[in-house]
């Protein structure tokens, strides 16, 4: 089979976690799969891994670090330059910067809005047009529940355009859930722009994932209460239950067509009234396209 025959997905983080665990899937339903991840050495053993349990999938790594503009830029080129079609865009990297003081990207943004939001902004907008020539595609952005203020777990999101760059204060936990309601802007507003070319973008959350928290921490103590204490309660979710959750919104007929949904496990849930905010939605379109130097006009 040619590769203009198959389906192709590029997933941003999939050499771990939840990520990969939607790698092996993707795998499994024959998707030719891109690893854009920042850890070579790790996207290596990924590979390795996936090629010990399936001989002849296919996949391949391109450095990404979505800390940087510059690096996003050669990420997308690197995937034009094979001349594949690209049916699904995962955009799952992200985390929360645990840190008492902001840490920033390389062009000087904090790192939970860069990473999370921006990186994924610049990446999906450079490859637009490749979606759009393998229409019927999609694109999925990993949110959380988390950017619902109304959840009261914690403090809430506080989106503060004159504190992007933690100019008034920095919470590690305000800046992950102000960058998961980007997530959530950013992903109905593309597919309010994406209406009629054949490519829906939705927003899914994989629920709280104790394993892949766990497995990143390296504190013995905290690395055990997260896989072996809050893995085994009931409001937890698998690695195996997270990535089915991708993989619904990702490949599901049901979802063929549909776009600008919130998807929770695997079932479209109602997210929060600021996240249906169309104007904040524009506006910070309008502020990520300036910051990331794109002219949509040439997109
Ligand atoms: N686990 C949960 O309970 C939970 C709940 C709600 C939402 N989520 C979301 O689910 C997604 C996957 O997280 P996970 O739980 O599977 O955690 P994870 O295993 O830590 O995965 C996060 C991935 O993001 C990558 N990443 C971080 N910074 C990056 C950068 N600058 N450039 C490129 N890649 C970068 C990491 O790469 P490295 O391996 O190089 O660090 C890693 O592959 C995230 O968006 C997270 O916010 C998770």
């Amino acid at each position: 089979m040619s590769i203009n025959q198959e389906r192709v997905a590029i997933i941003t983080g999939g050499n771990s976690g939840i990520g990969f665990a939607t790698v092996q899937k993707l795998i499994a339903k024959g998707y030719t799969v891109i690893l854009a991840s920042r850890n070579q050495e790790a996207s290596k053993e990924a590979i390795e891994r996936i090629h010990a349990a399936t001989p002849n999938a296919k996949i391949e790594s391109i450095p990404l670090d979505l800390a940087s503009f510059e690096s996003v830029r050669a990420c997308a080129s690197a995937f034009q330059a094979k001349e594949y079609p690209l049916h699904l865009l995962i955009n799952n990297a992200g985390q929360m910067f645990d840190s008492k003081e902001g840490k920033f990207t390389a062009d000087g943004f904090e790192m939970s809005f860069g990473v999370n939001h921006l990186g994924h902004f610049l990446l999906t907008n450079l490859l637009l047009e490749n979606l759009k020539r393998s229409a019927p595609a999609r694109v999925i952005t990993v949110s959380s529940s988390l950017h619902d203020p109304e959840l009261k777990q914690g403090p809430p999101a506080d989106f503060d355009y004159d504190n992007l760059k933690a100019e008034k204060y920095y919470d590690a936990q305000v800046f992950y859930k102000n960058s998961k309601l980007a997530n959530m802007w950013f992903a109905y507003e593309l597919n309010r722009r994406l209406a009629g070319t054949g490519v829906t973008s939705n927003a899914v959350c994989p629920g709280f994932v104790p394993a892949a928290i766990g497995a990143k921490r390296k504190s013995p103590f905290s690395k055990f209460f997260f896989t072996q204490i809050l893995a085994r309660m009931p409001f937890a979710r698998s690695l195996e239950e997270a990535s089915d959750s991708y993989i619904g919104a990702a490949t599901k007929p049901k979802f063929e067509s549909v776009g600008g949904k919130f998807i929770v496990d695997g079932e479209e849930k109602e997210s929060s009234i600021d996240s249906h905010d169309e104007e904040k939605a524009r506006i910070l379109w309008e502020k990520s396209l300036e910051w990331c130097g794109l002219d949509e006009a040439k997109i």
